[in-house]
């Protein structure tokens, strides 16, 4: 039997631990696959990237294009001028891309240019938004791909409304949480980060801000920062802080009630917001799983935090993962200060809606996605 050719592609930090299951399970059925990895290098710190790979057992990258960062266009072009060279030399049966980042589109552009099938894990997500990249990112990679992996119904329904035949499109759940469950016995083992289980207990706000729409206009960002600050008179806030958001506050300034952490978190006061480096996967998952309620505007922490059960905060006007809402932990309260601090009153008193995981969550989605392309 002729082994197929898949070549996934990771590029920027959410990817890692989306893609992290699909290669286990791949190699894991080797009499079936010939599996190779390319990092395209979008994300190259090691608080951004290599510790991610070692967290999850990821193999090293058979490539890494090394592009780093630059403007869209150029940071795509140069993906995928590198990207082609690879196809070249590997002549693979299948290119996997996940989710929406710049890396996801350079590839399955290249590779449906390149006559290679494309499949697309995270499918059908839509914010209707497109003055975010990522909208652009899912919306074309979704319209040229061979097989969609979605996490949510809401993704079926938009591919099918977007005129996607129904044969390309599975509802496999979700490969993010697939990671999450892996790791889950390490993060419910008490004991494992005393300094957050002493701050779980006091309780804590963690805050993840980083979309260009937030922190790339003075105006926008102040009002980020304001609403950070008035969170912190009820509990302190951590504020783990992207490249892209502590290059901001380095510009257009910040006050003294931002207090930088470099190593261990110490003693933290009400009134004042904590500024942290990125963390590792686990610790972030660590810290995340313990604090009273997160505010941010990632995509991936509001579904971890559904899963999670914490209450999640999101400071955007839309969402493209309405199922966190519907049946999560997630509410989308823009930058309404007023609305944000009602919202963290009733969770600290306890009122905040029941919630659910989500359909096919449940750590398995990779060897679903997997099966399916046993038989494609
Ligand atoms: C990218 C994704 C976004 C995702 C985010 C997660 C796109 C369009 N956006 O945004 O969807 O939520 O990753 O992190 O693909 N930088 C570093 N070190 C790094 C990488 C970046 O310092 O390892 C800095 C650079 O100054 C760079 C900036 O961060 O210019 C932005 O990086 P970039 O990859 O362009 O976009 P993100 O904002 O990270």
């Amino acid at each position: 039997m002729t082994k197929k050719r898949i070549l996934s592609v990771v590029g920027a930090r959410p990817n890692f631990m989306k893609i992290a299951p699909i290669l286990l399970e791949l190699d894991r059925r080797y009499g079936h696959f010939d599996s190779k990895l390319v990092h395209t290098g979008q994300h190259y710190d090691q608080a951004m990237s290599d510790v991610f790979f070692h967290e999850l057992g990821m193999k090293q990258p058979d490539y890494n294009l090394g592009v780093g960062s630059a403007s869209h266009a150029l940071q795509t072009a140069e993906i995928m001028k590198r990207f082609e060279e690879v196809c070249r030399l590997e002549k693979p049966d299948l290119v996997v891309v996940g989710g929406d980042v710049n890396s996801t589109l350079a590839c399955s552009l290249t590779a449906v240019k390149m006559l290679i099938p494309v499949a697309h894990v995270e499918a059908g997500l839509r914010s209707f938004d497109r003055t975010m990249p990522e909208e652009i990112n899912r919306l074309v990679t979704d319209s040229i791909s061979d097989l969609l992996f979605t996490t949510e119904i809401s993704g079926n329904c938009h591919l099918k409304a977007e005129g996607i035949p129904q044969e390309k499109i599975h509802l496999v759940g979700n490969t993010m949480i697939d990671s999450l469950v892996r790791f889950s016995a390490e993060l419910s083992r008490n004991g494992g980060r005393p300094r957050v289980n002493a701050l779980a207990d006091a309780g804590f706000y963690l805050a993840t801000i980083h979309r260009p729409a937030n922190v790339d206009e003075p105006e926008q960002l102040a009002k980020v920062l304001d609403i950070l600050l008035s969170a912190s008179d009820g509990l302190p806030v951590l504020f783990v802080a992207h490249p892209r958001t502590r290059e901001r506050l380095r510009q257009f300034g910040r006050d003294e009630r931002f207090v930088e952490i470099q190593g261990e978190i110490g003693e933290v006061r009400r009134g004042l917001v904590y500024l942290l480096p990125p963390l590792s996967y686990l610790d972030f998952l660590y810290t995340m799983s313990r604090a009273t309620a997160v505010l941010t505007d990632s995509g991936g922490i509001q579904e971890e935090t559904t899963f999670l059960g914490i209450p999640c905060l999101t400071l955007r006007e839309n969402t493209e993962r309405p199922i966190t809402v519907e049946v999560g932990s997630n509410e989308i309260v823009g930058l309404d200060r007023k609305r944000i601090l009602a919202c963290l009153r009733s969770i600290s008193a306890g009122r905040w809606k029941k919630t659910a995981v989500p359909p096919l969550w449940d750590g398995k989605a990779a060897g679903r996605i997997v099966d399916i392309l046993e038989s494609w």
